[in-house]
């Protein structure tokens, strides 16, 4: 048939995860192997745990993924691996795998941007999904507000000047004695607080910016649990995770809004680990409704890192005629 099958690989980070796409946007298999147990104990990722947990993984995963979307090697038109950013010993563990089965199989391999992928997230969830729209991408490691103007084709409106919103949850949560990632914990408690307990300083920045800072919250919230346990006073932990998360998701959906609105664009994208938070999804289908701006989302297995959205942006470069050289090397600070 005339199928573009794509295999996609990611290891940036803490997952290890193949998928197989028919194609590029219709998911045959997606499997993803978190090593957060592995990291928790530590209360962040390891790079060094985490490449070797890779390596354990990655030949099993890549295995799982052709059995479970029923096909065989002699299937794949292509391989797809993220080289960036990301952490570069894991980076390189799925770019490898990439390049070992382009050569022995003699077929093309692509070389993806992991926020790319982000971003591409939206295309599997929504096939109807065309360019152009904005796009607020918020993981562990970026924030930032992206113009997608046709397939591989972006503008960066704004970005965070400090920490990302995923650091920003993890950071608080370890604060308030938190598991790792402390971001999916922040937003379960937040269902048990009161977002209006404690008013957290929102940073808008000047007038007219579309970039991000959330430092100086990250701070009003430590410095709030420092004053209130030196007074050994009681803190209400659902109170400060419901009121941290309302500063971080009324900043992002604000901005984010009024970006579309100035720059007439009438689709709205969410993509990332952050987009998983339920408090910012509902927000932003409240304040969209009301402007009339169209709202999308991934679903939240999309959302946090998996290869089915590197295999997406895999596919629109393949078609396009793009190809990586078997020399491509991971590049730990790639920028969109
Ligand atoms: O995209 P991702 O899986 O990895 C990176 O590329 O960074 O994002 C991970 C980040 C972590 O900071 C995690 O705490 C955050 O996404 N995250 C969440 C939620 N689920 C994951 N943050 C807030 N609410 C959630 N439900
Ligand atoms: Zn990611």
């Amino acid at each position: 048939s005339g199928d573009i099958i794509t295999l996609s690989i990611e290891t940036s980070c803490d997952e290890t995860s193949v998928s197989i796409l028919k194609n590029g946007r219709y998911i045959l298999s997606n499997i993803i192997a978190s090593q957060i147990d592995q990291h928790q104990k530590f209360g962040g990722v390891v790079p060094e745990v985490a490449s070797r947990k890779h390596i354990e993984n990655i030949n099993q995963v890549i295995d799982r993924a052709l059995s479970e979307a029923k096909v065989t090697f002699d299937d794949i038109t292509h391989v797809a691996a993220t080289y960036g950013p990301g952490l570069v010993g894991a980076l390189l563990v799925g770019l490898s795998a990439a390049k070992a089965i382009s050569f022995a199989l003699g077929i093309p391999l692509n070389g993806v941007n992991h926020i790319e992928g982000h971003i591409y997230a939206n295309f599997i969830e929504d096939p109807t999904l065309k360019p152009p729209f904005i796009c607020l991408v918020v993981s562990g490691g970026h924030t930032h507000l992206v113009l997608m103007k046709d397939y591989g084709s972006y503008e960066v409106l704004g970005r965070t000047r400090d920490d990302a919103a995923g650091e920003a949850f993890d950071k608080v949560g370890r604060a308030l004695g938190l598991n790792y990632p402390g971001g999916p914990e922040i937003d379960r408690l937040s269902k048990e607080g009161d977002k209006n307990a404690i008013n957290f300083p929102r940073a808008f920045l000047e007038e007219g910016s579309y970039d991000f800072s959330f430092s100086g919250l990250k701070s009003a919230v430590l410095n709030y649990l420092n004053s209130k346990r030196m007074k050994e006073e009681t803190i209400d932990i659902a109170d400060v995770a419901a009121s941290f998360q309302e500063a971080v998701i009324d900043v992002l959906t604000e901005k984010t809004i009024s970006c579309a609105k100035e720059m007439g664009i009438k689709t709205v994208c969410l993509a990332g680990g952050v987009a998983a938070n339920s408090g910012l999804r509902e927000l932003f289908i409240k304040r969209c409704q009301n402007e009339n701006i169209t709202f999308k989302y991934p679903s939240i297995k999309l959302c946090t890192d998996n290869a089915a959205m590197i295999g997406c942006v895999g596919y629109y470069d393949y078609i396009k005629g793009l190809e990586s050289h078997l020399d491509i090397n991971a590049i730990p600070n790639l920028k969109l």
